[in-house]
């Protein structure tokens, strides 16, 4: 019997066609949401298509709900999972939806799952399912939600704090999930990888977004884990916040990893398109970003189920969290004074295709930072860690190893 472990938190939306003639989300959709948020769950984890890929099917073999409040049509509501039971071939999850608009507990189920073969045998459950939902344990506990600077925030954390820390930032319209790969692969270091806020699972208020913002919740988040000292690793807009954080906290770092990413300000005419694109999406929500940006963030070549998980992390940011970057981003000060300054041992990383930061960019970036060197991943665009997780890591594994022979 494991202990219940949580998982990703995912938040879907109620809609009308799911409710009934009074207006109450319906006792049969409830199934149909539950199963969604946990396709969800295994797309920001393992990949959608872990069972297809080892030819298994997760049957259900008992389902129940208990029902405790209404939920009614435009209500977003956040469901949680955790595994109560794995065996052999099959697996226990409870799921709650909880309201987070005013914290009421909607309903909690229980799954029993069977993973059968083609032919309707049970079979083992896939190794990395099982992984991905069973082996935190108390050093390595996975998504924790910790509150700091007046916001809640959801960050994945893993290792030992005794281990030298590295500090993930997520660009731009994205989240934590996308250095799932990566936290997966540098272990012997404690990873801090969080949703900022606006993004993921970490709370969107309206207003209040800002580098210094991003900049000072990371700093009290580092305050909360009890880290004094970070490698910070920030792609594109993590970027920027890495820069504001040399800028606000130089003692606190020991490197940085700037993927993806520039020290100029927007210049006029992106500072115009920044607020053309918040409008779009409070009028529209994060479709028209995902449809303007996905061809730019990944090479051709990245498969279509890599895609299809980058467009649903783009959907599912909050609008709130949308605007609030772009004007943060807008109004981002020049870093480029900084960086003559910048004594921190420092990799830049691009992919070889990224037109957003292009190699001459990154190669500009690295040659005015003193103590930087710079590496170029083939078959990639602006997103190295989804694109080509294991040269990623590898470049970063490098670099936190040569620090630690310092
Ligand atoms: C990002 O990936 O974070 C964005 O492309 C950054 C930007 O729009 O400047």
């Amino acid at each position: 019997m494991y202990s219940p472990m949580p998982m990703a938190e995912i938040d879907l939306t109620v809609y009308p066609d799911e409710c009934d003639a009074f207006g109450h989300l319906n006792q049969a959709s409830f199934l149909t949401l539950f199963e969604r948020a946990r396709w969800e769950m295994l797309a920001r984890g393992p990949g959608m298509d872990v069972f297809t890929r080892h030819a298994v099917w997760p049957a259900v073999r008992k389902a129940g709900i208990d029902y405790h409040a209404a939920a009614f049509p435009g209500d977003v509501l956040r469901f949680g999972h955790a595994l109560t039971h794995l065996g052999r071939t099959s697996f226990t999850m409870r799921q709650t939806a909880r309201r987070p608009a005013d914290d009421v507990l909607i309903a909690t189920a229980e799954f029993v799952f069977v993973c059968i073969s083609r032919e309707g045998k049970p079979v083992p459950v896939p190794e990395p399912v099982g992984r991905f939902m069973a082996t935190r344990d108390a050093n390595d506990t996975g998504v924790r939600r910790l509150t700091v600077n007046g916001v809640s925030l959801a960050v994945d954390v893993r290792g030992d704090a005794a281990q030298p820390a590295i500090l993930f930032v997520h660009g731009f319209p994205l989240d934590r999930t996308q250095w799932a790969p990566m936290l997966d692969a540098l272990d012997g270091t404690f990873r801090i990888a969080p949703d900022l806020r606006g993004f993921g699972a970490s709370d969107a208020p309206d207003l209040g977004y800002s580098m210094a913002t991003y900049a000072a919740d990371l700093i009290a988040l580092l305050d909360a884990l009890g880290v004094e000292r970070v490698v910070v690793c920030g792609l594109s807009m993590g970027g920027y916040i890495a820069f504001e954080l040399a800028r606000r906290a130089p003692d606190r770092l020991r490197g940085l990893v700037l993927m993806d990413t520039r020290a100029e300000p927007d210049s006029p005419d992106a500072r115009r398109n920044r607020d053309a694109t918040a409008q779009q999406a409070r009028d529209r929500g994060p479709s028209p970003i995902a449809d303007a940006m996905l061809g730019r963030l990944l090479s051709e070549r990245t498969p279509r189920t890599v895609a299809a998980r980058v467009r649903g992390t783009i959907m599912a940011t909050p609008v709130a969290g949308l605007v609030g970057a772009l004007g943060a981003m807008r109004d981002r000060p020049d870093s480029t004074g900084l960086l003559a300054d910048l004594t921190l041992p420092t990799l830049v990383i691009v992919g070889e295709d990224d037109s957003i930061t292009p190699p001459t960019d990154a190669r500009r970036l690295a040659e005015a930072i003193p103590n930087a060197r710079l590496a170029i991943v083939s078959g990639a665009a602006h997103l190295p860690p989804i694109e080509q997780p294991r040269a990623t890591a590898r470049l970063v594994a490098d670099f936190m190893a040569q620090l630690d022979q310092r």
